[in-house]
């Protein structure tokens, strides 16, 4: 209570590139976004997670409260490793309000996208800005 009253609720939105350990299951992801999905149902945080081989790309948007903790969380997350911030912003509104956490993963149908949005002829999301890191995810959701 009395931190809502010290810090009042200023939603931003925060994106990130990460590498994911070689050796992550299948079984592994999808522990990762079933504990991603059910906390952040509860914290208030939604967003859009993207998976394609090596990386991670996430976006989470919630209270500026909420999103530095589950940074701190991130950060001491040894299921990935290398983590780089890309952008963090206030935000009018939210941008993945449908959604706990939105998955998407590579098909054969998105693999144009990733190579839309590439610099290099692998994609590398290290190597991406934050404005085209926008635009493939929000291209990557239709
Ligand atoms: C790529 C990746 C994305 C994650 N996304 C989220 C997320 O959106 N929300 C969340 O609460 N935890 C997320 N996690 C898990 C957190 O790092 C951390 O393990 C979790 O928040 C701790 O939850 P607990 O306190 O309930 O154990 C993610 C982990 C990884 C590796």
């Amino acid at each position: 209570m009395t931190q809502t009253i010290l810090e009042p609720h200023i939603l931003v939105s925060m994106t990130y590139v990460s590498r994911a350990n070689p050796d992550m299951s299948d079984k592994e992801l999808s522990e990762i976004l079933r504990q991603a999905q059910q906390n952040n149902a509860a914290n208030g945080i939604t967003g859009m997670l993207v998976f394609n081989r090596h990386y991670f790309l996430q976006t989470v948007e919630g209270s500026r409260a909420q999103i530095s903790q589950l940074l701190h969380s991130l950060l001491a997350d040894e299921r990935h490793h290398d983590l780089q911030l890309l952008e963090t912003r206030e935000l009018k509104y939210r941008e993945w309000s449908k959604w706990s956490m939105n998955f998407v993963s590579p098909t054969t149908e998105n693999a144009a996208l990733y190579l839309k949005y590439s610099t290099t002829v692998d994609f590398n999301p290290y190597f991406l800005s934050a404005e085209s890191i926008r635009g493939l995810m929000t291209e990557l959701n239709h």
